[in-house]
C-alpha cells in the first residue's frame, strides 16, 4: 500500500487526478471503476477541469460503478445512476453508453450482476479502481462481514449506512435496505485502486485500513493485499495514522 498526505480535499483531487490519468494515459480502451460518494467528488471535478482544458480525454474510457440501491427508480436523484451520470459522465464528457451501474431493478437480481461480472470481465477488467471508505470500513457497499472473495451480489445495508447515507433522502425510511455491490473479489481484480478520503471523520477508518489487521470485520483491510493499492488522504484523514 502506498499512503499519500495532502494538505486538503482539493489538494487530495489534485493528486489522484494525477495518478488516475498517469494509469489510464496511452491505454487503447482504458476502463475505470467509479465509486460514488462525497470523497471522490474533488478528484472527479479535477478530472472534468483537465478535460475542460483539452489536457485529458476520456470519451474512449469505459466505466463500471461499484455499487447501486435496490428498488430505486434509476430516475431518482439520489439512485447511482443518476448520481454517476451527474457527477462523472456528464462532466468528464463520457459516451453515457459506455458507463455501467449494476441493476438495482431487475426481475432476477443475482442473474444481472452475475452478467455485470461478465460485463467486466469482457472489457478486459478495471484499469483504475476508485474507492471511497465508508466510517464502518465498507468500500462499495461490501458492508462489515463481506466475504474476502465475494463477486457482484445483493446485499443488505446496515443499519449504520442507511443512517450514513440518510443525509441524501428526505427521511431515513426512504433509504433502501438493500443494494447490489461489486465484491472484495471484483475490486481486489482492478489493476490498480486508489482510495481518497478526507476529513477528521473519516480518521479511525483510515487508520484501521491501513495499520489494523486484514479481517473481514474491516472489509477495506483486504486493499493490502492490493497488489496496487494507493491512499490518498487530507492530513485530517491521516491524523490517526
Ligand atoms: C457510500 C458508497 C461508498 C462510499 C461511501 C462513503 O455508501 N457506497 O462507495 O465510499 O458510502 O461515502 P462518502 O464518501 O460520502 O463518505
Amino acid at each position: 500500500m502506498e499512503i499519500v498526505i495532502c494538505k486538503d480535499p482539493q489538494d487530495v483531487g489534485k493528486v489522484a487526478a494525477d495518478r488516475v490519468i498517469s494509469y489510464l494515459e496511452g491505454l487503447p480502451t482504458p476502463v475505470i471503476g467509479l465509486a460514488t460518494g462525497s470523497s471522490p467528488l474533488a478528484l472527479y471535478e479535477e478530472l472534468a477541469r483537465r478535460v475542460e482544458a483539452g489536457t485529458f480525454d476520456f470519451s474512449h474510457g469505459l466505466g463500471f460503478a461499484l455499487d447501486e440501491y435496490v428498488g430505486i427508480p434509476r430516475s431518482h436523484a439520489e439512485s447511482y445512476h443518476s448520481v454517476i451520470t451527474r457527477t462523472v459522465v456528464e462532466p468528464l464528457r463520457m459516451d453515457p453508453a459506455r458507463v455501467r451501474v449494476p441493476d438495482g431493478l431487475a426481475s432476477d437480481l443475482q442473474a444481472a450482476a452475475d452478467e455485470y461480472d461478465e460485463a467486466i470481465e469482457l472489457a478486459g477488467g478495471v484499469d483504475v479502481q476508485i474507492l471511497g471508505i465508508g466510517s464502518n470500513g465498507h468500500i462499495g457497499f461490501n458492508e462489515p462481514f463481506s466475504s474476502f472473495s465475494s463477486r457482484t451480489r445483493v446485499k443488505t445495508l446496515t443499519p449504520e449506512t442507511r443512517e450514513d447515507n440518510a443525509r441524501f433522502f428526505d427521511s431515513i425510511e426512504q433509504v433502501p435496505t438493500h443494494c447490489v455491490t461489486q465484491g472484495l473479489g471484483t475490486i481486489m481484480d482492478s489493476r490498480v485502486a486508489v482510495l481518497v478520503a478526507s476529513g477528521e471523520r473519516k480518521a479511525e477508518a483510515v487508520a484501521a485500513m491501513v495499520e489494523g489487521p486484514v479481517a473481514a470485520r474491516f472489509p477495506a483491510s483486504i486493499l493490502q493485499f492490493h497488489p496496487r493499492a494507493i491512499v490518498i488522504v487530507d492530513e485530517a484523514a491521516a491524523s490517526k495514522l
